[in-house]
């Protein structure tokens, strides 16, 4: 993954201090109270540092801040960072001060002095979200590797927690590396291969060419790749880390690389955003890597339906009737409403195949959810509290935002057809719900399903705390974290 940061963790010692060049970043409560190391280093800048905490240099910070001394006297670094966290900081303080300290390294090399430091793993994934940049189609960038040094008393101890915070980082990058990518390098085929390489991870990952799709009758996932020159393709992956004996949860992905609407083509004014279109499928492919590489003690399987939807002359047209692999008929009446398309036959396939325990499908579905709740809140919709609840649980641990939405059989008459069994489009009114209201229709009685409208918070035109702007990876840290609070074995 493009600049995934290098962690290495060192033997605690303050007397390395006056060696460390780059960046240095010491701990200091909020109430102005210095760790050792930070005593260190502020005997060696000749007392810059306390002369900061007792001046007002600490007035306006709060716990997960960080305040910085540029080229201090004494030592041979490019700025002294002062990291105010309390004795025993949150999670929430230890992800905002390793971001607020990846936004200030930039080429630099960090060394933090931790010293007996709790959850320390918790700031290097703050650190390692933060430093990500999508550089590949920029000729003058420089391949920069973002490097934490984490000096600890006990290394041997905190390496573990640490190589499973660069897992998940990794997942997270990989995500936006897929939904930042633009549709003509990340081609169906090209999408398809980047997962097959995560086979050397332990996954094993199947690709269903249209043939096999053909012949599984997934004919309304087709109907939206037909007007394409990019195969459309359904890819398997699954991870194995639990009992033989435990059915998996299910992911499910909607993997639309490029979304012109189809034959009910879109307007141009922002059209070249729907390269993110995929950011369903990018949720779960980043899941999968991070799931595999934390080596999760769970059986997880996530497919995605990757397709192009463009107008041609062999496109799907308005009105078209199309079947189901469940059997349904579908009546196309706008094309551009072709996510769900995608996904249905792909979770009737994934419940036909898998028998999972529970099933989650994530896809940018609708502009709806994005005039409801903005780009703070995925949509979810459920049919099953207890699910839902420890999914809302789950995304609000990681801070990654989530907001119920309803379903009910009223929006469900939305969806009659004339000729068909359903129509792909409810109208103007609650148009979040009705696409939602569609795909539970091929939900199987007894599947506990949560469906994300994530259109929103895939790709945000301004930079979060733990992301520059573009893609999130909203979703990889909530869903890791259901997993390992749902399904992994102690
Ligand atoms: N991919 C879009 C939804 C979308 C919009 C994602 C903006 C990200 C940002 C989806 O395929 C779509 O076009 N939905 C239509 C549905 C309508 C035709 C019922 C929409 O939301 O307008
Ligand atoms: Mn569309
Ligand atoms: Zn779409």
């Amino acid at each position: 993954m493009g600049n995934l940061t290098v962690a290495r963790i060192i033997d605690f010692d303050v007397k390395t201090i006056s060696d460390v060049t780059g960046r240095l970043a010491v701990l200091v409560t909020p109430e102005g109270e210095l760790s050792p190391a930070a005593r260190s280093a502020n005997r060696l800048c000749k007392g810059a540092l306390a002369r900061m905490v007792e001046g007002d240099g600490l007035s306006k910070a709060k716990a997960g801040d960080v305040v910085s001394l540029p080229w201090p006297a004494g030592l041979d670094i490019k700025a002294l960072d002062v990291v105010v966290l309390p004795k025993r900081p949150s999670q929430s303080e230890l992800r905002s001060a390793g971001a607020k300290l990846a936004a200030r390294a930039g080429e630099a090399a960090l060394t933090l002095m931790a010293g007996s430091l709790i959850k320390v793993e918790e700031l290097a994934l703050g650190f390692a979200l933060r430093a990500y940049s999508f550089d590949a189609h920029k000729t003058d960038a420089e391949a920069h590797q973002p490097e934490l040094i984490i000096a600890h008393k006990k290394p041997t101890e905190v390496q573990g927690a640490v190589d499973t915070a660069m897992a998940l980082a990794e997942g997270v990058h990989m995500t936006r590396d897929l939904v930042s990518e633009p549709a003509n390098v990340l081609t169906t085929t090209e999408f398809a291969n980047r997962l097959v390489e995560m086979q050397e991870l332990g996954l094993e990952v199947e690709v269903l060419d249209e043939d096999a799709l053909e012949e599984l009758g997934m004919r309304t996932l087709l109907c939206v790749g037909q007007g394409s020159d990019s195969p459309s393709k359904v890819v398997v992956m699954q991870w194995k880390g639990g009992a033989a004996s435990d059915a998996p949860l299910a992911l499910v992905g909607k993997g639309v690389v490029f979304d012109t609407g189809g034959i009910s083509l879109k307007p141009a004014a922002g059209m070249e955003d729907m390269t993110m279109d995929m950011g369903g499928a990018g949720t779960v492919a980043g899941t999968m890597r991070a799931l595999a590489l934390r080596k999760a003690k769970a059986n997880v399987v996530g497919l995605v339906g990757l397709v192009e939807n463009m107008p041609s002359g062999n496109a799907t047209r308005p009105g078209d009737v199309v079947k189901t692999m469940k059997g349904d008929t579908v009546e196309v009446i706008n094309t551009d409403a072709e996510g769900r398309l995608v996904l249905c036959d792909v979770m009737w396939y994934a419940q036909e195949r898998f028998k999972p325990t529970a099933m989650i499908d994530l896809a940018t579905l609708t502009g709806a959810i994005i005039i409801g709740l903005g780009h703070e809140n995925a949509g979810v919709f459920s049919n099953d509290d207890a699910f839902c609840n420890s999914f809302l649980a789950a995304a609000s641990a990681e801070a990654e935002g989530a907001w119920r939405m309803p379903l009910g059989s009223a929006y469900d008459k939305l969806l009659k057809s004339n000729v068909a069994d359903m129509k792909n489009i409810g109208g103007r009114p609650a148009g979040s719900i009705t696409a939602a209201q569609y795909l539970q229709r091929f939900v199987q009685d007894g599947t506990p399903w949560i469906h994300l409208d994530i259109a929103g918070v895939a790709s945000v035109a301004s930079g979060t705390e733990f992301s520059p702007k573009g893609a999130t990876g909203w979703g990889v840290l909530a869903l890791s974290r259901l997993v390992q609070d749902n399904y992994e074995a102690e």
